[in-house]
């Protein structure tokens, strides 16, 4: 197992951690975890139970009954709760409005990071979130931290939604992606940080591809030393 890769990317919403990461796992064959989508799963479980986005207690013990899996499909990956398909329905802003609420609780985050890390260690990995170069595989050998200017990432949010056919309104995004930021940069327990070993990268004004391109630069460089 020594030879297992693991690749952290990190960044505030709508920096193209997800899409990047993907693409990036698929051209490596490594499994790509989405550990945003675990912590979103887990808010639209309790939510549909009526459980208190507060209460820490409550939530651990739900997070104790509850089986969240990251499927690889040939062209997507899906999300299934309790082996329900929920692959959308986290996406949803009621589910994005209270997710930082329930990532905020140290033993909820224990207990996300115990899942992520068990299958860091059978696999070649992908993995974007918040705290993953921090905290989850601290020991990544290639750390990614992306941002791009709030402008920017609330068009690609907005865009992203009037895409699908949904309605949109760019102020409230904004709005949102920087109440989110504000809540995830500042909470106490592993909070949104580039670790002191991650190379940044401003994608503002980066195409995916680009962006696809710089990290497996990145990689490259790496595996010849
Ligand atoms: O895709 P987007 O950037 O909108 O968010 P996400 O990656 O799906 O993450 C949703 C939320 O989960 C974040 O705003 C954080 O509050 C939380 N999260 C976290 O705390 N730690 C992670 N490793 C991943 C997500
Ligand atoms: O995971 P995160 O919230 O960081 O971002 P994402 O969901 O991967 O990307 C948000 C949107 O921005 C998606 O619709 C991407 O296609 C788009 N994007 C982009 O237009 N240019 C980039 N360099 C990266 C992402």
């Amino acid at each position: 197992m020594g030879n297992l890769m693991k690749i952290a990317i990190d960044g505030p919403a709508g920096a193209g951690k997800s899409t990047v990461a993907k693409r990036v796992a698929d051209l490596l064959s490594y499994v790509y975890i989405d550990t945003g989508a675990m912590y979103r799963s887990i808010t639209l479980k309790a939510l549909r139970n009526g459980v208190d986005v507060t209460q820490e207690d409550e939530l651990q013990s739900l997070l104790q009954m509850t089986k969240i899996d990251l499927e690889k499909k040939s062209d997507c990956q899906i999300v299934l709760l309790d082996d329900e398909d929920v692959t959308e329905e986290i996406r949803s802003s009621i589910v994005t409005r209270n997710v930082s609420e329930v990532a905020k609780h140290v033993n909820v985050r224990k207990e996300m990071v115990k899942r992520q890390q068990e299958v860091s260690r059978e696999h070649s990995v992908v993995m974007d979130g918040r705290d993953i170069g921090t905290h989850v595989i601290p020991d990544a050998q290639i750390k990614i931290f992306l941002i791009a200017s709030v402008d920017e990432r609330a068009k690609r949010r907005h865009e992203e939604n009037l895409n699908k056919g949904m309605a949109s309104d760019l102020e409230q995004i904004k709005k949102d992606i920087e109440l989110r930021d504000l809540l995830d940069s500042e909470r106490e327990a592993s909070p949104l940080k580039k670790a002191d070993d991650a190379i940044e990268l401003d994608t503002t004004t980066m195409s995916i591809e680009e962006v696809v391109e710089s990290i497996l630069t990145i990689v490259r460089e790496y595996e010849r030393v």
